[in-house]
């Protein structure tokens, strides 16, 4: 990492903000709404790697209904920083179709929401049948374009978070909760 240091998962994190256990029952939750939501629909679940390959996963496995899955990567933020640069690369797209289906955005966080605003219209640019949002983390605090979000996990305050997928120069994406990284770690203390 561009520290040039080893991370040491169990003291690099301040404070445990969301626990295995929450994650656990809110995924329950939101997967419950979408079956309903979309019983009876060709729904098919975008997600956008790597951070959201967690929440993905749970997500899809707590979901009830028959459901298709496509894996989209783009790069937001450069290196280790932890400031967006508002540049969104497509770095893998869609392996199908999306024409005619109801698509869902699985997304980790939105921050900024410039990667999601820029996905978005991506999608949305080829034709499905519906597009909405699903979020496991909300940080409004720090929105620069608004966006409209169906299905949101948790808003959390402008703190910058890892575990559960989300990574600091590519590392603690594996701690199974979330939670708030020493601002020392990434030199802002
Ligand atoms: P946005 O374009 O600013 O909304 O940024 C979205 C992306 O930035 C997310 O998919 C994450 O990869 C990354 N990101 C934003 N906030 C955090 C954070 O607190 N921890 C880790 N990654 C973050």
């Amino acid at each position: 990492m561009a520290t040039g240091r080893l991370p040491d998962l169990e003291h690099d994190v301040a404070e445990v903000l969301i626990s295995e256990a929450q994650i656990r029952a809110k995924v329950a939750e939101l997967a419950g709404q979408l079956s309903l939501d979309y019983a009876g629909r060709e729904l098919t679940l975008v997600s956008v790697l790597k951070g959201s390959l967690p929440f993905m996963a749970d997500l899809m496995r707590a979901i009830t209904i028959p459901v298709q899955i496509d894996l989209m990567e783009v790069s937001s933020y450069g290196g280790a920083s932890t400031e967006t640069s508002g540049l969104v690369r497509i770095l893998k797209d869609l392996s199908s179709s999306i024409e005619g289906r109801d698509v869902l955005i699985v997304e980790d966080i939105i921050d900024t929401g410039l990667t999601l605003n820029y996905l978005h219209r991506y999608l949305r640019g080829k034709d499905p049948a519906s597009l909405r949002i699903c979020t496991l983390l909300d940080k409004p605090a720090r929105r620069l374009v608004e966006i409209e979000i169906h299905y949101r996990g948790f808003t959390i305050p402008d703190q910058f978070v890892v575990g559960y997928g989300l990574d600091y120069g590519e590392f603690y994406r594996n701690l199974p909760f979330i939670g708030i990284l020493r601002p020392e770690v990434y030199g802002a203390a």
